[in-house]
């Protein structure tokens, strides 16, 4: 199916999601060390689709300066940027110059295994006009919630309803394969939603809408937990590092550790996967480190404790400091020498925190 081309949604702010969003926009925060765009990107030519439509906004330099026009990455990129949000179905319009036969439309912060193939196959059998992926979820309520009939034909779709009015457990997974007349509904460089306006407008006029539910592997990644998540569970096997790691004899890892390129690591330091550190990382003498996600030239003195946290890019965490339970630190951040940080604290970009501090949230 090579002629089927995707547009990605990658221009909202990830507010969710700061401090990590602060200075790097949610499609390039790093899972196992790679931007999250790639492992999407690495999907969508399993499935034999290299042509792919960026829809940007939020800082969108960074996106185009790494990925290029994607040659690189085996795939064919055109990037358009909004001149100001245009809502997930504006931002499909606003690259509608680009498409001319059925195509599929992802949302950026979502990572899954979903057979695409089969589904633009059950598109087009049905001969539909919208197909949305669906996902089981615990609460439904941060989602949009579909109700279909048992063959499929969608009867409803309510954009985060209350848990009690949700109708279904069945979530929209962000993924969808459309027909390009559908978007003859949106005006150009107006703000639309395909959840709040396009969906519900075909289902009132009758057109033929359908679900695709499975049970494939599906996160979004817009909370820190999640983005946790994510790299917890793609990270498998053995611990990976190349020649330029430099791991003291006396250190005790224990996998699945990813590391980076050039990360130090001194004697007596205990590392208990699943782990992820990004390159340049020191972790000096007798720190200890378990479920962790560390980002780039990040230091962390002797004595440290580092547990169930996110750590920005280039933070220095002092000697004996203790960073536990659900924190998220930005970039640059520095914490001082016996601080302990614990129960989902969030510090901004730049902060410094002083010795001996104690924050809980
Ligand atoms: N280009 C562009 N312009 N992209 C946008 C805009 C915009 O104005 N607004 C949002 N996006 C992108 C976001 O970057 C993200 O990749 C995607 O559209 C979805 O936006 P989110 O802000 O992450 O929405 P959500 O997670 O609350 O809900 C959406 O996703 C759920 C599944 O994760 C909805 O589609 C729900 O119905 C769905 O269940
Ligand atoms: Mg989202």
């Amino acid at each position: 199916m090579s002629e089927v081309k995707a547009v990605i949604l990658v221009g909202g702010e990830g507010t969710r999601l700061r401090p990590l969003t602060s200075s790097v926009p949610k499609p390039m925060v790093p899972v196992l060390n790679k931007p999250f765009l790639q492992h999407v990107f690495k999907h969508l030519s399993n499935h034999g689709i290299r042509d792919i439509i960026l829809a940007l906004c939020y800082l969108p330099d960074n996106i185009q300066s790494y990925f290029g026009d994607g040659s690189d990455f085996g795939i064919n990129l055109t990037y358009v940027v909004e001149d100001f949000p245009l809502g997930t179905a504006g931002a499909v319009k606003n690259v509608s110059q680009y498409i001319d036969s059925t195509f599929l439309v992802l949302n950026g912060d979502v990572y899954t295994d979903l057979d695409l193939t089969s589904m633009v196959a059950f598109h087009k059998e049905k001969g539909a006009k919208a197909t949305i992926a669906l996902t089981p979820v615990e609460d439904p309520s941060a989602y949009g919630v579909v109700d279909a009939d048992a063959d499929g034909r969608v009867k409803r779709f309510i954009e985060k309803p209350k848990r009690e009015e949700a109708p279904s457990n069945m979530i929209n997974a962000g993924t969808y394969v459309l027909e390009p007349d559908v978007l003859a509904h949106v005006e150009p460089q107006k703000f639309c939603m395909f959840e709040r306006f396009l969906f519900p407008l075909l289902l009132e006029t009758g057109q033929a809408v359908y679900a695709y539910p499975s049970d494939a592997y599906w996160i979004d990644i817009g909370t820190p937990d999640n983005y946790a998540k994510i790299n917890l569970d793609l990270l498998s096997g053995e611990t990976q590092a190349d020649d330029s790691v430099d791991v003291h004899s006396s250190a005790k890892i224990t996998g699945p550790v990813l590391f980076g390129s050039n990360c130090v690591v001194e004697a007596d330091v205990v590392i208990e996967g699943p782990v992820v550190i990004g390159s340049g990382c020191i972790i000096k003498s007798g720190s200890f480190v378990r479920r962790a996600i560390i980002w780039p030239d990040t230091h962390l003195d002797s004595w440290t404790t580092i547990k169930d946290c996110v750590v920005g890019m280039g933070c220095r965490i002092e000697a004996n400091a203790c960073v536990v339970d659900g924190t998220v630190l930005g970039s640059d951040v520095v914490i001082g020498d016996s601080c302990h940080l614990s129960g989902g604290v969030r510090i901004d970009c730049g902060k410094s925190i002083d010795p001996d501090t104690t924050l809980k949230r």
